[in-house]
């Protein structure tokens, strides 16, 4: 059987790598005189990221393991026993499935693609979360930043001390490290959302890995933190995937609802079309679909249009539901992130009014959401500071993937 999918061109990309020698302007979200000097979307100097990208995959392009990372290939060790080799790679990254036979009938791999599948065939994997347990509760989340240009949507989201869960993708990560430090400043959740954006279940084992693997070392090195969770590029896993993310402690978010926004413009996909899915999604709350558990419904912080479209929706989402918290604060996931000294409320604490995060120190990953943008920061900022080291330019790589969930 032919199974649908999305066929989109992905260009190539180059990294685009540029050494000035004694011109490290390392822009600085620690300060508003800093903050004020960032242009949005305009590329920039920061030297934490270009001291160590040429550990990292080139952006934008399918991940594998460095050929000299001893520390990525014995983690990939570690863990290769225990992935299915029975369970091959389906189709191309760019999502193209010709020439896959698939019994889509048993979906013995529990391929999302196919049937939204979210309960693993494969003995040992955790079911995928695809609702929150709270509800009337919408568990609240933006895939593919961070983007260039959301200040005003995470000004927005601060003004009403709303936080939310962000799937970020590793290469956007890279490109706009001081956007990324924004989010966790704000006191929102952050996620894996894949190094270079393509079909995980295309990739072989390894190189899956690789896209997960390193996108936790760049928000690592950006942030300070590691996350445990992940969602995949257009839903897109099997318990192949599922197996290679568990395996690096990953708890994999899907959604049940979409609300199409990232396809505005795409195939005769109207603005009208993309009300019309957030609206069934608020009709639902209002139908009673949500009195017993609560929504996850897929959108984006991809472009000025869906970060538009969020806002404009926001206060009938607020409405409709009791609550809308991230998904980690509706799963009472307190420790959101490998290193334990940076927290999210629990739920109850959340829904009482304290949004915020708790740093385990002044060195920022924690901070109150109150200072917004000004009390980014981190022990990795403290290198964007009057280095001396060439700079790599960040950011700039061109428009994202406009046309992607
Ligand atoms: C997807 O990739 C495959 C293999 O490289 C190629 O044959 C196909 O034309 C691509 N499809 C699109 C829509 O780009
Ligand atoms: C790995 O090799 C790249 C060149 O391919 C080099 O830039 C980088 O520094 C090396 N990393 C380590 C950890 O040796
Ligand atoms: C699909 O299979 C046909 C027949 O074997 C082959 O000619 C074609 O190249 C295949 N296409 C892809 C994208 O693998
Ligand atoms: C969601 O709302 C739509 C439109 O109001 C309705 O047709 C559908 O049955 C609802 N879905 C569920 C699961 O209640
Ligand atoms: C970020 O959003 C801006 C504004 O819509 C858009 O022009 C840009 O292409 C987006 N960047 C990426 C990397 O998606
Ligand atoms: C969208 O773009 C307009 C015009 O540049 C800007 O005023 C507005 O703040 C942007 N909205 C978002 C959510 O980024
Ligand atoms: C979260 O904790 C609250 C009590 O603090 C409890 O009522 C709720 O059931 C918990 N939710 C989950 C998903 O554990
Ligand atoms: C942030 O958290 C601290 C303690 O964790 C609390 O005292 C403060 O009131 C919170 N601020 C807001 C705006 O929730
Ligand atoms: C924490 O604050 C103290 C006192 O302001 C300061 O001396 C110290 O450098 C700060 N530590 C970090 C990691 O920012
Ligand atoms: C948290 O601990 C990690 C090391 O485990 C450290 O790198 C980071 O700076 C710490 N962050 C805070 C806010 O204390
Ligand atoms: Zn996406």
């Amino acid at each position: 059987m032919h199974i649908q999918s999305l066929f989109i061109d992905f260009p190539a990309r180059a990294l685009l790598l540029l050494s000035l020698v004694g011109v490290a302007v390392a822009q600085d979200r620690t300060t508003e005189q800093g903050e004020a000097q960032i242009s949005e979307c305009t590329p920039y100097y920061y030297a934490p990221v270009s001291t160590q990208i040429h550990n990292f995959p080139p952006i934008w392009t399918p991940a594998t393991i460095l050929a000299n990372d001893t520390a990525a290939q014995a983690k990939w060790n570690s863990i290769a026993a225990s992935i299915p080799t029975n369970i091959l790679p389906k189709g191309q990254p760019n999502g193209s499935t010709i020439n896959v036979t698939y019994d889509t009938v048993n979906d013995p791999d529990c391929w999302w693609t196919v049937h939204q599948c979210t309960t693993p065939k494969l003995a040992g994997l955790p079911m995928d979360i695809a609702s929150v347990p709270e509800p009337k509760t919408m568990g609240y989340g933006f895939d593919d930043g961070p983007n260039c240009s959301h200040n005003a949507f995470y000004d927005f989201l601060e003004s009403q001390n709303q936080k939310a869960t962000m799937f970020y993708i590793g290469s956007n990560v890279m490109d706009w490290p001081l956007e990324a430090q924004r989010a966790l400043a704000d006191g929102h959740e952050i996620s894996v959302h894949t190094w270079s954006h393509r079909y995980m279940t295309s990739f072989s084992s390894e190189d899956a890995f690789a896209e997960l693997y390193y996108t936790m070392q760049a928000i690592k090195l950006v942030t300070g933190v590691t996350p445990t969770s992940w969602r995949p590029p257009f839903g897109d896993v099997d318990d192949r995937i599922r197996a290679i993310a568990n395996a690096l402690g990953l708890q994999t978010i899907i959604w049940k609802y979409d609300s199409n926004d990232w396809k505005n413009g795409v195939n005769g996909i109207t603005p009208q079309d993309v009300d019309a899915d957030y609206q069934y999604f608020i009709d639902n709350v209002t139908s009673g679909t949500f009195n017993t558990v609560g929504g996850i419904m897929l959108t984006h912080e991809l472009n000025n249009y869906t970060m538009s479209e969020a806002i404009k929706y926001y206060p009938q989402l607020q409405a409709a539901f009791t609550h809308m918290v991230p998904i980690g604060v509706a799963l009472n996931k307190t420790q959101p992130y490998v290193e334990t000294n940076y927290s999210l409320p629990t739920f109850s604490q959340y829904v009482a009014g304290q949004t915020n995060v708790s740093g385990g120190s002044n060195s920022s990953s924690g901070g109150s959401s109150s200072g917004g943008g000004s009390t980014s920061g981190g022990s990795t900022q403290s290198g964007g500071k009057n280095s001396a080291l060439p700079a790599v330019i960040a950011g700039g790589l061109g428009p994202l993937l406009d046309h992607e969930p």
